[in-house]
């Protein structure tokens, strides 16, 4: 099957051979050994050049557990996080925040519409109580580029701190962490970077992590200061999900062989296809093009077809798109162009997409 969807991803079969390491022990120095290539990996592949200036932590779970770690971890006693949302997701760490009453008002923006920067800095002033400001940096609800420089530079020059759910875009968007001043960045395993889902981790800056170590506690689990002293002893706090590890392990060195740059290039390649494809059937994307992302591309369901005949025919034909959230469920359909695929899987997709077109018109 061939996964068009945000992830989880088709992996390599290198990756997957990667599951087979013989079984450890999670205390013995094989595991720290694994642990401490990862977490060097990570800043290899995503701090170039700044290695020393970052911190990699990686815990065990979902994109969403990295990121509420990143969120709860980053907030001072008696200050409050802000949120800047325009989608699913953005929603989802205002959600995280909320549960905490640690949050001021969101800077929401309805999906597809670029936040006011000018409006963000005035929302600061009026709550000096803000400390951190987090934000979406691919917004996966509809492949949506968020204007992170801009932001994160604004947020560090009034000496907050910025925090980044970059789950969807770490491997296949642009980003420069260093060089835009963002301290705080979550990512997950199972995306861009075309590994097995099961590991989310932060990258954080060092000096800042010195910080963190002093903030709130707010969750056993999901607290980055525990992560940090053990994976500094070669340990792990929790049962990690080792053979996940090992396959995580593998897709970096994937990564870093094939380069950041190129792996871009290629989702790039597989988006421009897909779009070019679609056009040519009729088929119109959601958004402007200098707003799409390089990863997955949101369209409109063409006239009188639904997603459910679309989805379950281009499943016969062995490939699997993705619906649309919630007001748009029944609106649109999403199609990812991320994972070890090949400019024929996607060209197949797209034959696929035709015929299953037809049908459902016929
Ligand atoms: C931007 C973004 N953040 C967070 C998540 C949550 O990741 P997970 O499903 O791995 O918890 C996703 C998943 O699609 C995402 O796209």
């Amino acid at each position: 099957m061939i996964l068009l969807n945000p992830g989880p991803v088709n992996v390599s079969d290198r990756v997957r051979q990667a599951l087979l390491q013989p079984d450890i022990c999670h205390r013995e120095s094989e595991c720290a050994e694994l642990i401490g290539d990862i977490r060097q990996k990570l800043l290899k592949a995503f701090v170039p050049g700044e290695e020393d200036e970052y911190t990699a932590i990686i815990l065990t779970g979902s994109g969403t557990a990295a990121v509420e770690a990143a969120l709860l971890s980053s907030l001072p006693l008696g200050k409050r996080a802000m949120v800047i949302t325009n989608g699913v997701y953005g929603d989802r760490l205002s959600g995280m925040i909320k549960m905490h009453r640690l949050g001021v008002p969101d800077m929401k923006y309805d999906w597809g519409v670029t936040p006011n920067i000018d409006m963000i800095e005035k929302a600061m002033i009026q709550h000096p109580e803000v400390y951190t400001v987090a934000m979406v940096h691919h917004e996966t609800t509809l492949g949506f580029i968020n204007p992170v420089k801009e932001i994160a530079e604004m947020v560090d020059s009034k000496n907050r701190v910025f925090v980044l759910d970059s789950v969807s875009g770490l491997g296949g968007e642009a980003l420069d962490i260093g060089g835009s001043k963002i301290y705080v960045v979550a990512g997950a395993s199972q995306k861009c970077i075309q590994g097995f889902p099961g590991l989310g981790f932060v990258l954080v800056r060092k000096g800042f992590m010195e910080q963190v170590m002093k903030y709130p506690k707010r969750s056993m689990y999901l607290n980055l200061a525990n992560y940090y002293e053990d994976q500094e002893r070669g340990t792990i706090p929790f049962t990690p999900a080792v053979q996940v590890y090992y396959a995580f392990r593998e897709a970096l060195d994937e990564l870093l062989e094939e380069g950041v740059a190129n792996r871009m290039k290629r989702f790039q390649g597989y988006a421009s296809t897909i779009r070019v494809g679609m056009k040519n059937m009729g088929i119109q994307a959601v958004l402007p093009p200098e707003v799409q992302g390089n990863t997955l591309t949101a369209f409109n369901l063409p006239d009188g077809v639904s997603y459910p005949q679309l989805h379950d025919g281009l499943k016969q034909e062995g490939y699997i798109i993705y619906a649309g959230q919630g007001k748009l469920a029944d609106k649109i359909f999403r199609v990812a162009n991320i994972g070890a695929l090949t400019n024929a899987n996607i060209e197949g997709f797209l034959a696929a997409f035709q015929s299953t077109l037809e049908k459902a018109r016929a």
